[in-house]
């Protein structure tokens, strides 16, 4: 038991952070051409500056690490040039802003793709579902399964996501290894069926998230690194026959790095409606992680205090309620009423459902 509560500041690495509500990554598709973010992401951004920390929507490292329209890059230099205006607007509002750095691995399309190839994977298998190209929905394809001699390739292009992300001012970066993109499809035994280094053992399907961690670690310091983990989502077509012993092991080996924070997201109620039986959360992993804690998923002012009480977590990231409340923190010491999120705009172009959000009067 503790006495803290979301408004008990919090040390990150060497950062003071004010409170523990944290803005989640969120994926809205308002990224202008060649995938660069512009002054409208900036004012977004800067609009919810009072966040503990702000970790931004999942950005590609990599020409081959987007699959859907519109979502921003990490790789070119008019991106740099994109989110310095994003990280400029949110210092200058005095908040702070993590990078969430971003490879789809499979969920992706050909139409996303680099000379319209197939996307990558560690295993040739086919998502279920449909992904949306753009124009229409259409079926997954299948992917192509990385070779071993291009893991090194791999690791490069989130060393260089890392770089770029220092040179565009952020304050850190988290590593996506959630959700059922590229890193989680290494971790998971349902995604993974590789008979090399990379595949087999949990210590095998690990071994790519170590050393991405390792190699981001090295531009950054352990000190400004996250790490995002799903153990339980079931999003992207995923699965593990062990979550617990593989999301357990992970973060044991994680551990040597003494990284900011493991952001490890619980199970939600559209979780266990898509058939998560899991149920190997923060909660669970708590006894198996050294560092702090952030947890999401569909969280309330009420629960994520209770969160903190119980100490298994550290902060609390807010997806939802943060997109359509920019003022988040204050409301939610006000115990004020918080603004209904309108679902039609959550993807859709523009200011509308974006920055159009009312602020308390
Ligand atoms: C999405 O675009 O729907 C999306 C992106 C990244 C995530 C989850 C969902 O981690």
């Amino acid at each position: 038991m503790s006495h803290l509560t979301l408004f008990s500041p919090i040390t990150l690495g060497p950062m003071a952070l004010p409170n523990r509500i944290f803005m989640a990554p969120l994926t809205r598709c308002r990224a202008g051409e060649g995938n660069v973010p512009n002054e409208l992401n900036a004012e977004y951004y800067a609009q919810r500056a009072s966040a503990g920390l702000i970790i931004s929507e999942a950005t590609a490292v990599t020409p081959r690490g987007y699959g859907y329209p519109n979502t921003p890059g990490i790789h070119t230099a008019s991106q740099v040039e994109g989110w310095r205006k994003v990280t400029e607007a949110v210092h200058a509002k005095g908040g702070h802003i993590y990078l969430q750095l971003w490879n789809v691995g499979r969920i992706s399309h050909t139409v996303f793709q680099p000379n319209g190839e197939l996307p990558i994977a560690p295993s040739s298998i086919q998502p279920k579902g449909k992904i949306f190209t753009g124009t229409g929905m259409e079926e997954y394809p299948t992917p192509r399964a990385l070779e071993t001699v291009e893991m090194p390739g791999i690791i490069a292009e989130y060393i260089h996501g890392a770089i770029l992300a220092k040179e565009a001012g952020f304050d850190g970066v988290e590593i996506h290894n959630a959700n059922g993109y590229l890193l989680d499809q290494f971790l998971r035994d349902g995604t993974n069926h590789r008979t090399d280094l990379y595949g087999g053992s949990v210590q095998n399907r690990a071994r790519l998230t170590i050393e991405v961690t390792e190699a981001v670690v090295g531009v950054w310091g352990a000190d400004r690194v996250g790490i995002r983990f799903s153990p339980s989502g079931v999003f992207n077509d995923m699965h593990d026959s062990n979550p617990l012993e593989t999301f357990g092991y992970v973060l044991g080996e994680l551990n040597r790095f003494g990284l900011a924070y493991a952001h490890i997201t619980q199970v939600t109620a559209q979780d266990i409606a898509h058939g998560a039986t899991g149920g190997v959360g923060p909660k669970e992993l708590r006894p198996t992680w050294k560092g702090k804690i952030v947890s999401a998923g569909g969280f309330t002012l009420e629960s994520g205090n209770a969160a903190l009480t119980e100490g298994w977590a550290d902060a609390i990231a807010f997806g939802v309620p943060f997109l359509s409340n920019p003022d988040l923190p204050e409301r939610f010491s006000r115990n004020a009423e918080l603004n209904k999120p309108d679902e039609a705009t959550f993807y859709a172009p523009g200011p509308e459902g974006y920055t159009d959000y009312p602020f308390l009067g």
